[in-house]
């Protein structure tokens, strides 16, 4: 996907979640209140650099038909606060998970959406234990590989020239509505345990409103 990306112009970036050495998610709510997490590491930065970004694609192999650890924790610790203040709404985003044997493509439908408008995703069997980014090339898995790549142009395509009316799939859907008839009133009538929320909507609305 990046090579197809790259193919067009646009500037790639790959980057190790390991690399951040993420903690887990604490359950303490302080996100919600303070605007961030209040554990300090790898976190911040990460969170920081995606969202200067125009489309994301996460990638994960299948560990137990799930992602890895290193990958869960940041996803657990982006997750309370995304769904409060939707901040990857507007990036256009796909997925690419990889497994040994058992089907992963549900893995990677889930985990689209996560980090903005999916605009398509891969999956790949490998039919053994090895080095998915090792094998997983031209050669290896031609497939795979051209989807990959296909796929990576086009989402290039949508964050050069976003189509003029994107409709939001699925899930966007459901979360606009979960936003209207229920975490608006619960925010509403938890203002100090939803604070930093709060603020982060304040901003945001009054960003929109100023003259560009
Ligand atoms: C701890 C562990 C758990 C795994 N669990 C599964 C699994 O549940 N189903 C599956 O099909 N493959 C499983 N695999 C295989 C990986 O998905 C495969 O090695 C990976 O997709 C290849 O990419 P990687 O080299 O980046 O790990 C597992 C591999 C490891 C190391």
């Amino acid at each position: 996907m990046l090579a197809g990306s790259a193919s067009t112009g646009a500037e790639t970036r790959l980057v190790h979640v390991l690399d951040y050495s993420i903690q887990p998610c604490q359950g303490c709510l302080s996100c919600l209140k303070n605007g961030s997490c209040c554990i300090r590491d790898g976190f911040q930065p990460l969170r920081d650099l995606l969202l200067e970004s125009g489309g994301i694609v996460i990638g994960s192999p299948s560990y137990s038909g799930q992602p890895p650890a290193q990958l869960k924790a940041f996803l657990d610790r982006l997750t309370l606060l995304n769904l409060y203040t939707l901040p990857f709404w507007n990036k256009a985003s796909a997925a690419a998970t990889t497994s040994g044997f058992a089907p992963c493509g549900g893995m990677a439908k889930s985990l689209a959406p996560l980090f903005g408008r999916p605009v398509g995703r891969v999956s790949a069997v490998l039919g053994s234990v090895q080095s998915g980014l090792e094998t997983l090339t031209r050669e290896g898995y031609p497939g795979v590989y051209q989807r990959s790549y296909h796929l990576g142009i086009r989402l290039a395509g949508v964050i050069q020239s976003p189509p003029a009316l994107r409709l939001p799939p699925h899930e966007y859907i459901t979360i606009s509505l979960l936003h209207r008839f229920y975490l608006r009133r619960q925010v509403a009538d938890n203002p100090q345990m939803f604070a930093g929320v709060l603020d982060i909507w304040r901003q945001k609305s009054g960003a929109s409103k100023r003259p560009s």
